[in-house]
């Protein structure tokens, strides 16, 4: 019998081969334009022809002001960027899969910006902790600008802007990036959002611009076969034991306010499903999406095992799950599954010292000259 991740699920009239998703990984691989490279066409492809469902891309940029969050990262602001994403969205959909493009807005967490020195988010406070080295940064953030009404416009503007670039490129759909710690995550988040309009305050309010941002693109595009998805987390990157205050009934209260999204994937940054789903009410965070929203749920964090994910799925927990870093060791981790072989466990010298592809294919080359020597 099928493992149960590796059965068909429709995502509105689409049959996905299955229920694997490949998560949204950066690996700062661009040329410096922010033009994503020959090699990221093959790096994606690799994991529609490894049997993946829907293969979610890295967080790419949506504007030429504060977005951008690393250098190297690729941006959807220019023809060139979008003929470089079709031929990526055309490699990954000729080997099986649904391509999906993460939009992302770094807000007071980038640490690398062609077009800008400065850093925005939603209220001047300094970002907890220090840059991300793997992603090229050092030292401590610089506290950012205060958004003004009019530059939050110019955000969403961004967002539709790159949804509609994506939906040409030829792909299946948009994910908004809300999650760990990134623009729209530190608008949710209490301490990095102290404003008093109607972007602060409440719940409510807080998560504001992450559904209006969903409603502008569903504006711009009415058709539901282009999926307008939406990434939510507790952790951040800068803060990994981040949990919303108010527990399950602070969840409940976001989850309906992005329901009007096409599906909703809950991040497990820092921490796996397993350990951290679990809410205050007895629920895990990613059934209790699903209950409020009515909309395919991803669940995400460590969850290469074929026995819990399976439970995952079966026990009505989520409908998709999606894998980071154990995508990165087995592109093919579908592939495995479906023939019962153990996939490889992740070595973290792949990403060292940086994330790049370059620093993964010379990791490969010497495990290859290790494995034969
Ligand atoms: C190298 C690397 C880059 C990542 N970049 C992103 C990103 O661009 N967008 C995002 O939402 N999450 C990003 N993440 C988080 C992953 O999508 C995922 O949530 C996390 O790795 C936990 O899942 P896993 O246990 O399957 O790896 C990244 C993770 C890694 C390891």
């Amino acid at each position: 019998m099928s493992h149960p991740a590796l059965l068909p699920f429709n995502l509105e009239a689409t049959t996905l081969t299955n229920r694997l998703a490949v998560a949204p990984m950066t690996r700062v691989s661009a040329e410096e334009d922010g033009t994503p490279t020959a090699e990221m066409a093959d790096y994606y492809a690799r994991y529609a022809q490894g049997g993946f469902g829907i293969v979610i891309t890295e967080g790419v940029y949506t504007d030429e002001a504060h977005s951008q969050g690393y250098l190297n990262q690729p941006g959807i602001t220019t023809d060139r960027h979008a003929k470089a994403w079709d031929q990526i969205s055309d490699a990954v959909r000729q080997a099986g899969a649904q391509p999906v493009m993460q939009l992302m807005h770094a807000g007071a967490l980038s640490q690398g910006n062609r077009y800008c020195s400065s850093t925005a988010g939603p209220s001047a406070v300094r970002p907890l902790r220090a840059m991300m080295e793997a992603y090229g940064g050092s030292g401590p953030w610089p506290v950012p600008k205060a958004l003004t009404a009019q530059d939050i416009e110019e955000v969403t503007t961004g967002f539709v802007n790159s949804a509609l670039a994506a939906k040409a490129a030829g792909f299946a759909g948009v994910e908004v990036h809300a999650a760990n710690g990134y623009l729209l995550d530190q608008f949710l988040t209490p301490y990095t959002n102290t404003r008093t309009d109607e972007f602060g305050g409440s719940v409510t309010n807080r998560v504001r611009l992450t559904a209006s941002i969903i409603s502008s693109i569903r504006s711009a595009i009415p058709d539901p076969e282009f999926w307008v998805g939406v990434r939510l987390s507790q952790g951040k990157v800068n803060d990994h034991d981040y949990r919303w205050e108010q527990g399950a009934e602070e969840a409940a209260l976001i989850f309906a306010s992005v329901s009007h999204a096409t599906y909703l994937h809950i991040a497990g940054e820092g921490s796996g499903w397993e350990e951290s789903a679990l809410l205050d009410n007895g629920e895990t965070i990613t059934a209790l999406a699903r209950r409020v929203t009515q909309k395919p749920v991803i669940a995400n964090g460590n969850l290469a095992d074929a026995d819990l994910a399976a439970r995952v799925v079966t026990e009505g927990h989520a409908d998709l799950i999606s894998l980071g870093r154990t995508a990165l060791a087995n592109p093919d981790y579908p592939a495995k599954l479906a023939r019962g072989s153990e996939p490889a466990v992740f070595d973290p010298a792949m990403l060292a010292p940086k994330v790049t592809l370059a620093n993964a294919q010379t990791w490969s080359a010497q495990n290859a000259a290790a494995a034969t020597a």
